[in-house]
């Protein structure tokens, strides 16, 4: 079920057993977890596990008035149910309808006595009359051939509904050639086969299907080496769970375990078509998201249905394209969006009548196309236009780049891009007449109709000046400014780094060399991987990062784009990044207190420029102390901005490319949700806990032990304790008293679980510069739970309970009050 409506009670459940007539032979002991041969389950009867963890018997999810057997959490406040026996076969007196153990085999029977649900156990054993089946405390019904026996006839782990509990696999049976499905419900009513589901393939990685017949995610292959899963490179940030992935002549497939027994947690394939991994928080009585994917809902395959379109920045993601209703707005609401939607009236289609009648095109700009266009020979916007025209079943086209696009029949997968995403295209919806939408402009739609010849002359007109302009730049060997960045000529860069012989480090996105311009001043070439962008949109991204200038930003002098070259100019920073001085060269004498001060202030200012004052939002996404460069002053300049952008929107890849920078990563780069500039606050405040102590936050201390420097910091910092303690030793104990405070604390709130709790990158400038104050900040919760071991690094994505949301506040005894909420609500663990 989706996490986010997670409204209490939207399903009702069977709340007391009131069949008070006591254990018989056929009649079910209260509480029990066993039901035996002859007895029989019925009406508002449960089976409950030793434990008390779940709870077996008949529901009716939300409004639904049918009844299903299924299993659910006992002590989750929202009804999540892990299993249905009779998904697509439900019930509706279920005081008539009954489960039992008959012959050897559960069945469950209707009002009429007919079964709608059974085992279908064929085994010689599974006649006996002694056969039991007992929900265990882990969520598995299991069916076995008597109380005392160990062998399992039967159990439901082998037949997963939408959920994938601990302990359960999600595999294949090689003997039987059979796989598990986990699969969605139809909606949030209607537990019966919906049509997203995971399956693990042969080449062992597992596959998202629609309706079984699409792949639209897969998780990669399993390797062996790294133990996870090769397109799921988050997985290397979990702490939480422990994976295991089995591979044998029998059977092959994925298993997990809770390390922390307490922590209620599943995987459920959700109506959503999104994979998600979910865990129960009990301080605030609902489901936390850990991890999904995709995570971009758009990404899923044919979510909104025929002439559905997906939107990003919308809350409900789908809407009806324009001349579209909702074929069923009752299964909208119940998170069904794959019925789509329907014309608002029929297409006149041959056209017969007077002119007005024709169908006519509305155009949607900024749009990913749908999927499956045909192609089709026309010189111009017009023929293209009259190509779909001629035939009834075409209902759109697109012409672009002297390429003319139609699609016949129902149009799926069109997804409205964002305002700042410039990868769209266009496309032209053909619609009634009667429905194109503004009346008066009628005759401007005409326009379209008839003066599309002109439209495309200024069109081509357009583009072949675009072209010709490229042409023109591309033939072009020397230095050739574009607005205020250069665009080199590969041949000069390799020039000016001796054919990129000086190696200065390699990132995420590419390596850096060293060059020299024959002006003799010093430039970092960076050579980019992986970019998969085009020619046309690699140049509107860089000229877009070239704008933006600030003191505390490394600049970009130009760039280089030529055949699969693509190269980025910038500055030389004579004293290389501050990873270096702080963490390995530790010479106090050029990283003093009073610098490091500055460098944290500017580092800060160079990030709330590109979150606040640019004109689109840049998020920086990897902040650590190898892309903080100082110059000759040792003033700090923020390097590789922007850069996230041009390796693409999939932020995914953004985390695959950024491979061991995990220990600055948010939650939010672990759960699927949205990444904000916030994602940035969290790894600036993990950066500062560096600044302070002058070692990497996960380093081994001295007893050989490793030991997360942030955990003890933040404790020490909410304590309101010594923060002399903290400081780097190579500084012997001379730092301004004020400044450390200010910065231990500024750290402390940069990395709160919740986004909503850090303080933006303006706020924290203002703290650093002392025009804010700064509270005593609660100990973030993932880093009280953060288990000491650096292979399972420091992640938690539980928010606080506490419902203060600010960051800042100049009355301290809000302060302490605050802290003290927080830590109360904290369990502790061991
Ligand atoms: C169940 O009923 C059958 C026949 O009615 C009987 O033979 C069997 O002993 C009973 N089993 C139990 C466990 O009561
Ligand atoms: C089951 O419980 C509901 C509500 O608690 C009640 O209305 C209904 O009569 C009960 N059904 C049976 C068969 O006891
Ligand atoms: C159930 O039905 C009631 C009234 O019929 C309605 O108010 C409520 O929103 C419905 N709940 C759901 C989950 O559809
Ligand atoms: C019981 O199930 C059978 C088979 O699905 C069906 O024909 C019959 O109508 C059901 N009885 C009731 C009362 O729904
Ligand atoms: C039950 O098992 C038999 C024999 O294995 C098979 O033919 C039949 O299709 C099965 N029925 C169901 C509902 O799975
Ligand atoms: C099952 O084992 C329990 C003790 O573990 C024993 O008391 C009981 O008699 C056994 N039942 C059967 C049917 O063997
Ligand atoms: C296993 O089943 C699939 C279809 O479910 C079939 O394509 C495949 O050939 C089968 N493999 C073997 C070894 O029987
Ligand atoms: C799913 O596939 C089945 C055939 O396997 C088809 O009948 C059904 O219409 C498909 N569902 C949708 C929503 O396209
Ligand atoms: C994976 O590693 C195990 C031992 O660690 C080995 O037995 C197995 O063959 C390996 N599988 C593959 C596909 O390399
Ligand atoms: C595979 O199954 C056979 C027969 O049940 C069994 O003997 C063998 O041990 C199994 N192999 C593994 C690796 O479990
Ligand atoms: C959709 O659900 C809301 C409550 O969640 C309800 O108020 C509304 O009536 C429902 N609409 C339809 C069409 O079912
Ligand atoms: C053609 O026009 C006639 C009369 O105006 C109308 O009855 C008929 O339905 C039209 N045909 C189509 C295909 O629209």
């Amino acid at each position: 079920m989706d996490g986010k409506s997670s409204s209490p009670w939207l399903f009702t459940l069977p709340s007391f057993l009131l069949c008070l007539s006591l254990c018989t032979t056929t009649r079910l002991c209260l509480g029990s977890d066993t039901i035996s041969a002859n007895q029989s389950l019925f009406g508002n009867q449960t089976l409950v596990s030793s434990g008390g963890n779940f709870e077996l018997g008949f529901f009716s999810p939300g409004n639904s008035s049918y009844s299903y057997i299924g299993i659910w959490y006992k002590k989750v406040s929202v009804p999540t149910f892990v299993w249905v026996a009779n998904r697509g076969n439900p019930v509706t007196d279920r005081s008539s309808a009954e489960l039992k153990i008959s012959g050897g085999n559960l069945v469950m029977v209707n009002e009429s006595r007919v079964p709608v649900w059974y085992t279908n156990l064929t085994t010689s054993s599974s006649g006996s009359s002694s056969a039991v089946a007992v929900l265990g405390d882990d969520g598995n019904f299991v069916l076995k051939e008597g109380p005392n026996s160990s062998v399992t006839l039967w159990q439901s782990f082998d037949h997963p509904t939408n959920t994938w509990l601990p302990g359960a696999k999600i595999g294949i049976d090689k003997r039987r050639n059979t796989s598990q499905l986990l699969t969605s419900w139809k909606n949030a009513e209607d537990p019966s086969i919906g049509l997203f589901s995971l399956q693990l393939e042969p080449s062992s990685e597992y596959f998202i299907w629609w309706n079984r017949s699409e792949h639209y995610w897969t998780s990669g292959v399993w390797d062996n080496q790294t133990k996870i899963f090769s397109l799921v490179p988050e997985m290397r940030l979990n702490y939480i769970y422990d994976f295991k992935y089995v591979d044998n002549e029998n059977e092959s497939y994925f298993t997990y375990s809770v390390r922390d027994a307490n922590t209620i947690s599943m995987f459920v394939m959700d109506l959503s078509g999104q994979i998600k991994q979910e865990s129960w928080l009990v301080s605030s009585g609902a489901w936390n998201l850990f991890w999904s994917q995709p995570r971009q809902q758009c990404e899923v395959y044919r979510l909104c249905g025929p002439f559905g379109v997906c939107s990003e920045s919308t809350d409900n993601f789908c809407s009806c394209l324009p001349g579209f209703s909702t074929s069923s707005p009752r299964d909208w609401n119940l998170s069904d969006w794959s019925g789509g939607c329907k014309r608002n009236s029929d297409l006149n289609c041959p056209a017969n009548a007077s002119n007005e009648q024709i169908d006519r095109f509305s155009l949607r700009s900024n749009v990913k196309l749908p999927e499956d266009p045909q192609s089709v020979v026309a010189g111009s916007d017009n023929e293209c236009q009259a190509a779909c025209l001629n035939n009834c079943s075409c209902t759109a086209y697109a012409f672009k780049d002297n390429n003319c696009s139609i699609w016949f029949g129902d149009l799926f997968n069109a997804q409205q891009l964002t305002q700042g995403d410039t990868s769209g295209s266009s496309f032209y919806l053909r619609l009634a007449a009667s429905d194109v939408e503004d009346p008066s402009k009628k005759s401007n739609v005409t326009a379209i109709v008839a003066g599309s010849v002109s439209a495309v002359v200024a069109m081509l007109a357009v583009v072949l000046f675009g072209i010709w302009r490229w042409r023109r730049r591309a033939t072009v060997t020397t230095k050739t400014v574009e607005g205020s960045l250069i665009a080199f000529a590969y041949r000069d860069l390799q020039v000016a780094t001796k054919n990129f012989s000086e190696k200065l480090g390699g990132g995420g996105f590419g390596s850096v060399f060293k060059g020299t311009l024959p002006d003799s001043s010093h430039i970092a070439v960076k050579k980019l991987e992986s970019i998969s962008q085009g020619e046309k949109q690699f140049r509107t991204e860089v000229s877009t990062i070239g704008t933006i200038q600030h003191v505390n930003l490394v600049r970009l002098r130009g760039f280089c784009s030529e055949g699969d070259n693509r190269l980025l100019v910038y500055d030389f920073m004579p004293n290389g990044s501050l990873d270096y001085h702080l963490l390995y060269r530790k010479d106090s004498k050029t990283l003093d207190w009073k610098t490091r001060y500055q460098i944290a202030l500017g580092t800060a200012r160079g990030l709330a420029y590109l979150h606040e004052k640019c004109r689109d939002c840049i998020i920086h996404c990897d902040i650590k102390p190898e892309n903080i460069l100082l110059d000759a002053e040792f003033c700090p300049k923020v390097a590789d901005f922007g850069l996230a952008k041009l390796v693409g929107r999939d932020f995914s890849r953004v985390l695959t490319t950024m491979r061991g920078t995990r220990g600055y990563l948010a939650p939010e780069w672990i759960s699927g949700v949205a990444i904000t500039a916030k994602a940035d606050v969290y790894s600036y405040g993990m950066m500062l806990f560096e600044f302070v102590s002058g070692r990497r936050n996960s380093e081994p201390s001295d007893n050989g032990a490793i030991r997360f420097f942030p955990t003890w910091a933040a404790s020490k910092i909410a304590e309101g304790g010594d923060l002399l303690d903290l400081l780097d030793p190579n500084l012997e104990t001379n730092a301004d008293a004020d400044e450390l405070t200010k910065i231990c604390r500024v750290a402390c709130w940069c990395v709160q679980d919740d986004e909503t709790r850090r303080p933006s990158m303006g706020q924290v400038v203002q703290i650093l510069e002392g025009v804010l104050d700064v509270n005593l900040p609660p100990i973030p919760r993932a880093l009280q739970l953060f288990v000491d071991n650096t292979e399972h690094v420091v992640f938690f994505t539980e928010s606080s309970s506490s419902n203060q949301s600010s960051q800042t506040k100049s009355n301290a005894s809000t302060a302490s009050s605050q802290n003290q909420n927080s830590s109360s609500s904290t369990k502790s663990r061991s």
